[in-house]
């Protein structure tokens, strides 16, 4: 892929910001802009120099979904053909832990994004919500599975069927963000957190958020073998070494993520 032109990224200590750069259309997330989005997402999970992932919005929104004009005459062969959500799924495949710091509206597929990080900070005035019902459609980038996980079948199928834009404070309420922050410090808190999130040993985050996801989605046995097989793997880094020496030592440890 060439230059990327709906998006920004560039990394900075340890940390791999994508900016989502089309804001006269408050970031509609046409095709080429989720194309860039996870071929970013993609290139920073690889780098190892890079140990947290940041994705923020430009102009008054983080995104108010997927680009109406480019899907209004899709068919459902063409969509079947594009394989579209493809793209979407490799954003949950991310390792590095990924945080969306969301202003103004996260709509639609920029909600699904959201979603999909691991962590949303956001701002007060913040409104998320899924309006694709009131075009006649549905969610299709995991939107109805993320959030009925997220806040459970009742609350989700009221905000899913009503498309009605959720206040970030309510949000907050219902565990489906991590921090609700004034707007002028969002961006700072979030770079701030993220900052913490570089200082600590990459293989123990990676685990964490795998053996995490997996608990979403098995039973409870499952789930703790799985988690007793990431405990014992992270037996053979450097940096479980370094981390337990610095301990026993009474000095800060530096984990190099190996
Ligand atoms: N797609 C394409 N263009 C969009 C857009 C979208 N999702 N959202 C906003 N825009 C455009 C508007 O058309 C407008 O363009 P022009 O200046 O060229 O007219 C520009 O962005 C600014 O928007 P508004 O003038 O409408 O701004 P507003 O403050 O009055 O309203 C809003 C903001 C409530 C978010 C309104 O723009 C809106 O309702 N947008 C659509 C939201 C939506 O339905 N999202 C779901 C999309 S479907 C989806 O995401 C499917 C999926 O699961 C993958």
């Amino acid at each position: 892929m060439g230059k990327p032109e709906f998006i920004k990224s560039w990394q900075q200590n340890g940390i791999g910001f994508i900016e989502l750069n089309r804001p006269k259309l408050l970031n509609a997330l046409n095709r080429q802009m989720v194309s860039e989005i996870v071929s970013a997402l993609t290139e920073f999970d690889r780098d190892h120099d890079t140990r947290v992932i940041l994705i923020k919005g430009s102009g008054r929104a983080f995104a108010a979904g997927a680009d109406i004009d480019e899907m209004a005459h899709d068919t459902p062969i063409k969509l079947e053909l594009l394989n579209q959500f493809a793209e979407w799924d490799r954003i949950s495949q991310i390792k590095k832990p990924v945080i969306a710091a969301v202003h103004g509206f996260a709509l639609g597929g920029g909600f699904e994004l959201a979603l999909s990080c691991d962590f949303i900070f956001a701002a007060e005035n913040a409104r998320f919500g899924f309006p694709e019902v009131n075009l006649g459609v549905m969610p299709g980038a995991g939107g109805t599975v993320r959030l009925t996980k997220a806040m459970g079948r009742t609350k989700a199928l009221e905000w899913l069927c009503t498309g009605e834009q959720m206040e970030a404070s309510v949000a907050f309420h219902y565990g489906l963000i991590t921090r609700l922050v004034p707007e002028e410090v969002l961006f700072n808190e979030a770079e701030r957190f993220a900052a913490k999130l570089a200082q600590k040993p990459p293989l123990s985050l990676r685990l964490i958020k795998d053996t995490v996801n997996k608990a979403v989605d098995v039973n409870v046995y499952e789930a703790m073998q799985y988690e007793r097989k990431n405990f014992y793997l992270l037996f053979s880094s450097e940096d479980q070494k370094e981390g337990m020496k610095a301990f026993v030592e009474k000095r800060p440890a530096n984990f190099r993520g190996q």
